[in-house]
């Protein structure tokens, strides 16, 4: 199977390809990827060399290049490629329309003119909005989106929608919770505190502490996905996630009693504009037509990711220092010369 990924550099899309190498080793993967703040070849170690996978620099708003990549006859495109930070969002949302909405849009109707097969668009609960204690969304529930950044997934979501409905095109939306592991950049809320947790610094809690959220394992995700990619229905949608809210408190002080940090180092800040109380997902589809259902718990999985942050102090520090942008500036001098000796 050849998969065009989307977004492959950043904390998801790198898992997923690690994990559908792994699992599906004849598979082929391009990964288109922008290489923001947040994307980076490392993310995928040693892969950059495996022979089933190759790095395509651009932009998901391309629509040349974006086409030029559909006519190499993907069997499958899995779309992870987006702005995906809310407090960034609401500084500026610039970019999460331009690529969120437009790059979403550049690349179903790309698909279409090539007849692709099947095409995974990756959402959040977010565009749920924010629901009572008590209450779950399902996959009919309505939208409403209460941040830029969940607005702009909303609106990505419903061009895809419009795609299956007017010409039949063979997309599948999912809608997973909060994912934490390996390689997430440090400015989401469980990596940050390990990071600031591992320098002795404080970690910041917005408002109250009890916006409850449903966290999952990144690797129970990118499982679900390759549910979905074989066996999902054209046209639907799966809501993804653990059925098992907590609170930001918990979570965080979760994470200090592993690490073996004192609670002392919470700090209550501001909170954020329209932050949003509760996530939580009735996840009853997927498990009934696919037959997942996550297999890491909290505790093994929080563990998982404190190691991984322990043994990669470089990574850290060069994601905090902004020096994966070099990636970026590096690639495109390359890519520029390679144009001009044309
Ligand atoms: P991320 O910010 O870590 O990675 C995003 C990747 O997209 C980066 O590699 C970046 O370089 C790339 N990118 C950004 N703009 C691009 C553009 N214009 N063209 C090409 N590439 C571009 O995000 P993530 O946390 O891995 O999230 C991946 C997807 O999953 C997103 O669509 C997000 O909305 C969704 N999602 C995330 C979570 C979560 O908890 N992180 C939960 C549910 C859904
Ligand atoms: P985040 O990881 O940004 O994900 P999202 O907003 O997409 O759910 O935040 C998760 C929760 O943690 C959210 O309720 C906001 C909160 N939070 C903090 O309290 N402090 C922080 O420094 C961050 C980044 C988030």
């Amino acid at each position: 199977m050849k998969v065009l990924v989307t977004g492959g550099a950043g904390f998801i899309g790198s898992n997923f390809i690690r994990y559908f190498l792994g699992a599906h080793p004849d598979a082929e993967i391009i990964n288109l990827d922008k290489l923001t703040y947040a994307g980076n070849p490392d993310n995928l170690g040693a892969l950059v060399s495996h022979v089933n996978y190759e790095f395509v620099l651009g932009d998901v708003c391309d629509t040349k290049l974006v086409e030029d990549l559909m006519q190499r006859d993907p069997d499958v495109v899995v779309h992870f490629a987006a702005e995906s930070h809310v407090d960034r969002s609401i500084e500026d949302a610039q970019e999460f329309v331009r690529t969120n909405v437009q790059g979403t849009h550049t690349l179903v109707e790309a698909a279409r003119r090539c007849r692709i097969e099947r095409f995974v668009h990756i959402s959040t609960d977010e565009v749920y909005g924010s629901l009572h204690l008590g209450e779950s969304a399902d996959e009919q529930s309505p939208l409403r989106p209460n941040s830029p950044y969940a607005a702009s997934k909303a609106a990505s979501d419903m061009i895809v929608r419009s795609y299956w409905m007017t010409y039949r095109f063979p997309a599948i939306i999912t809608r997973c919770s909060n994912n934490y592991g390996p390689n997430q950049f440090p400015e989401k809320l469980v990596p940050l505190m390990i990071c600031n947790a591992l320098e002795g610094k404080t970690l910041p809690i917005f408002g109250d502490g009890l916006n409850e959220r449903d966290w999952i394992y990144v690797e129970d995700h990118c499982r679900a996905l390759d549910a979905v990619l074989y066996w999902g229905r054209p046209g639907e949608v799966y809501n993804i996630a653990c059925e098992n809210t907590v609170t930001n408190l918990e979570i965080v002080r979760h994470v200090l009693r592993i690490m073996g940090r004192p609670e002392s180092l919470i700090e209550f800040v501001a909170d954020r504009p329209g932050h949003d109380r509760r996530y939580a997902l009735d996840t009853r589809r997927i498990t009934a037509d696919l037959g997942w259902s996550p297999s890491i718990g909290l505790e093994e999985g929080l563990g998982r990711t404190v190691n991984w942050y322990i043994q990669n102090p470089d990574w850290i520090r060069k994601a905090r220092a902004g020096e994966y942008l070099k990636y970026y500036d590096k690639f495109y001098r390359q890519r520029e010369r390679t144009l001009s000796d044309l």
